[in-house]
């Protein structure tokens, strides 16, 4: 399997889940290189800051993957999808996690705590970390993607 490098960040609304993912990720092998947010659900947090910490941080370590959890998983991806350089994928399904990294070259998985039951996201950011991107004919329409709106 291969290892990867992530960044984590939730508001309080996504702590308990960032915080189970942390864990799950590490069991397989995959490395938490930082983690931006509250230490627990009582601390409020705006998303867009933390979205944009964590952002900026996997920009500065090329390779590597963020993951945001807020409460829908909504205002974090919103947010991540503004800052040039990001591809941030919301699912709640196995599928679309695979097909994010494959053929969108996602570089940051959204959840949302309040939405998705525990073991579904555990499985997501699995089939996240675990899928590469195909490249092909999808290197070209990512590219495209990147230049959109410019
Ligand atoms: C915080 O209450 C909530 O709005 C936030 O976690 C998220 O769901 C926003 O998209």
């Amino acid at each position: 399997m291969r290892a990867c490098r992530f960044h984590l960040g939730s508001d309080h609304g996504g702590v308990e889940l960032r915080d189970e993912l942390a864990a799950v990720l590490t069991a397989d092998g995959h490395t938490i290189m930082s983690t931006a947010g509250p230490r627990s659900a009582d601390e409020s947090a705006d998303y867009p800051d933390i979205a944009v910490t964590v952002c900026r941080r996997l920009l500065e370590d090329p390779g590597s993957f963020g993951l945001l959890v807020c409460g829908t998983g909504q205002g974090m991806a919103m947010t991540a999808n503004r800052i040039p350089g990001i591809r941030a994928a919301l699912v709640g399904d196995v599928f679309s996690a695979r097909m994010a990294r494959a053929h969108n070259d996602a570089n940051v998985l959204c959840l949302g705590q309040r939405v998705l039951g525990s073991e579904l996201a555990k499985a997501l950011a699995r089939e996240f970390a675990a899928t590469s991107f195909e490249g092909g004919r999808h290197q070209r329409r990512v590219d495209k993607l990147m230049r959109a709106g410019s």
